[in-house]
């Protein structure tokens, strides 16, 4: 594991983005709205919201579509350094599984940043998601 510690201002920003990205979610099924936003090893930042669909299992959670939009914008060389997650109820919320394994994809080193108990809590991937998969 690298450095991975992030700067109040980064960490501010990535709270603002994941807030903005909050209001765009399409939630009609859940009403429960989620936002996301990533750093990149390069300081771009990406956002994304979750997107639900009447086939349930078809909806994209907020953190993927960051993490999709970066890729669709700055290609595969991504490397996420952190990512944040928030909701509209401010319910606790860390990513699901499946957000964690894609998160690894392109951040073994990321930092979490998530909402429970009313505050901000901050892991690293690996303590979300021990003996993620890799291919290489
Ligand atoms: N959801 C996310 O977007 N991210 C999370 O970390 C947890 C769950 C979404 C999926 C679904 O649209 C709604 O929250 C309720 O599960």
């Amino acid at each position: 594991m690298g450095k991975s510690n992030i700067s109040a201002a980064d960490k501010e920003q990535l709270i603002e983005g994941a807030e903005a990205a909050t209001k765009k979610a399409y939630a009609p099924y859940s009403k429960f709205r989620v936002g996301s936003a990533l750093l990149t090893t390069e300081g771009d930042i990406f956002l994304g919201c979750n997107v639900e669909n009447a086939s349930y299992g078809m909806t994209n959670c907020a953190e993927r579509t960051a993490i999709f939009a970066a890729v669709a914008k700055g290609g595969p060389k991504l490397e996420i350094r952190a990512v944040a997650v928030m909701n509209d109820k401010d319910a606790d919320c860390s990513p699901c599984g499946a957000c964690r394994q894609v998160i690894y994809e392109f951040g073994p080193d990321a930092i979490v940043f998530f909402r429970k108990d009313k505050s901000w809590k901050q892991a690293h991937i690996t303590e979300l998601l021990p003996y993620g998969f890799r291919l290489k």
